[in-house]
């Protein structure tokens, strides 16, 4: 999957697969969300390469998915403007589901990436892999990532309360999911 996309800015940008030489614009990007400190219940950002090597690998031997966004000019790793990752779940009789994670570099935000990159991946994860079903969470005041995802036809399922503790404050989780079946016969 090649898919070059015109947005909102007026420029075309590349949609693939994630290729090794991809590695640090992606961790780049992770690292990024993590210093906004508002977004990922996460606290520290990866600077492994190790690390970094083997999530790359793991996608690979999982059969998972990594779309990336590419700009059409800049040079790596700052061309990798976004990533959508769709995993697999731990459970042997769960290989139907996939889970998604997505970020897009701030800067790049609103021009419409986002909802190509789920789009894309959403489609491959059911093309390559026969994933039906796609799930995710998300905190509960991230206003823009809930607007996509509803966009897009996920619905809440459910909601964790408090289940996050950052900076002094709890946040509440957002349990989304979509049939990916749904999705394509709306949006052929
Ligand atoms: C959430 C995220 C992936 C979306 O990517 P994106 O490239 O900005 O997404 P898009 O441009 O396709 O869509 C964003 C939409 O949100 C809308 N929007 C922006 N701010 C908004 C807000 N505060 N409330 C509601 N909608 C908002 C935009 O207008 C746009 O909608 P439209 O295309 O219908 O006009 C990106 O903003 C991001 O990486 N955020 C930080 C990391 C993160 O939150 N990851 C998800 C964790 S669950």
């Amino acid at each position: 999957m090649k898919e070059v996309v015109k947005l909102k800015n007026g420029e075309n940008f590349l949609f693939r697969h994630a290729v090794e030489s991809d590695i640090d614009g992606i961790w780049n990007n992770f690292n990024e969300v993590v210093d906004e400190g508002i977004y990922l219940p996460v606290f520290f950002p990866v600077r492994s390469k190790f690390e970094k090597q083997s999530w790359f690998q793991n996608i690979k031997k999982e059969r998972e998915i990594c779309i990336v966004a590419i700009h059409p000019t800049l040079r790596s790793p700052y061309n990798i403007l976004g990533q959508c990752e769709i995993s697999n779940l731990e459970w042997d009789a769960a290989t139907h589901v996939g889970s998604l994670g997505i970020i897009v570099q701030k800067k790049f935000r609103d021009l419409g990436i986002g909802f190509n990159l789920i789009d894309k991946a959403i489609r491959e994860s059911k093309r390559l892999y026969n994933k039906e079903k796609i799930i995710l969470s998300c905190f509960s005041d991230n206003e823009r990532a809930l607007y996509l995802y509803k966009k897009i036809g996920f619905k809440m399922v459910g909601i964790r309360k408090k289940q996050f503790y950052m900076d002094s404050d709890y946040y509440d989780e957002i349990m989304m999911e979509l049939w990916i079946d749904d999705y394509l016969n709306k949006n052929t």
